[in-house]
């Protein structure tokens, strides 16, 4: 089974909010129709070969872009899948647009507590005792994709672009999609991850870990900056909006305040405070997502 492979256009922006630097966008966001953004990329390569009644089981908050883009590659794929969701369900509420959807594609919803949700993130095996399948006849995914086959399918990216960037900048949750830009740049420029999440300190031994586990070197040219987290993941400060509906209005270009906004506002207070050289060459990657966006109401109502 595999996800035909497809290419995003690299886009070339005024840098009228990102003073000094020159810059292009890395559009993943129209990578492909339904599996948006890097979710494709992570995807790819773990879904290749797979015999076709092996069931994809994975884990996500109720607004996820990974269950989300999951459902519809399982649905492409005509593989059987399952999401564990994080936090019980009151059965009378309505389900999120996004579960709705993957209900829709045939996603098999679980719904955990949040501290079995914890342990799924810890224990490899954990997810056996929530779920009653065969597990010689399923695929574990870790949460947002994490996984060294993950980093192949990322590595891809760079080798579309038409030049090596001064620095290439990403948003991370789980470091994923860093390390596979790390692994792609072999050591060229600089590579920085934006972390979307708060406590983001354990980010750095992470994107080093999965470089090991896919067989890269141990890159030194990787920089994650924690402090553009606007008080947590999920977290929408007045700021970080204004700027999203800013960037949205100018540059006629849809993003979601969860990752690629938050990224994006960062390049644009690092650029106004000189972190960058003067006429340095920047490529930031639009990493989709845009599902999410049905969470902020604010921002969907334009
Ligand atoms: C839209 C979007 N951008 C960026 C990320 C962060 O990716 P990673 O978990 O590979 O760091 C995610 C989460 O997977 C995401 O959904």
């Amino acid at each position: 089974m595999i996800l035909l492979s497809q290419t995003s256009p690299l886009q070339a922006i005024s840098n009228h909010l990102f003073p000094g630097i020159e810059l292009w966008i890395k559009r993943d966001d129209l990578l492909h129709p339904s599996v948006s953004g890097n979710k494709f990329r992570k995807l790819k390569y773990l879904l290749q070969d797979l015999a076709p009644d092996t069931r994809l089981i994975s884990m996500g908050g109720p607004w996820s872009n990974h269950l989300h883009a999951l459902a519809h590659a399982a649905h492409l794929t005509g593989l059987p899948c399952s999401g564990l969701v994080r936090g019980l369900r009151n059965p009378a509420a309505a389900l999120t647009p996004t579960l709705q959807d993957c209900a829709k594609l045939g996603m098999q919803l679980h719904f955990v507590s949040r501290d079995t949700y914890r342990q799924l993130r810890l224990q490899p095996q954990f997810w056996q005792t929530q779920i009653e399948v065969d597990p010689q006849h399923s695929l574990w995914i870790p949460e947002g994709g994490m996984s060294r086959d993950a980093l192949r399918g990322v590595v891809e990216l760079i080798d579309e672009l038409s030049f090596l960037p001064d620095t290439l900048i990403t948003a991370c949750g789980t470091g994923t999609t860093l390390a596979g830009l790390a692994a792609g740049m072999r050591g060229h420029g600089r590579v920085l991850g934006i972390s979307a999440v708060q406590n983001a300190d354990f980010l750095s031994a992470q994107v080093s870990s999965l470089l090991q586990q896919a067989g890269y070197p141990a890159w030194n040219n990787i920089e994650i900056k924690t402090e553009f987290d606007h008080g947590g993941f999920g977290k929408v400060s007045p700021a970080l909006r204004d700027f999203c509906l800013r960037f949205e209005s100018d540059y006629h270009i849809k993003i979601e305040p969860v990752y690629t906004g938050k990224m994006l506002y960062a390049v644009h207070q690092l650029a106004c405070s000189n972190f960058f050289q003067p006429g340095e060459r920047v490529i930031v990657v639009h990493t989709g997502g845009l599902q999410g966006k049905r969470g902020y109401p604010e921002f969907t109502k334009q």
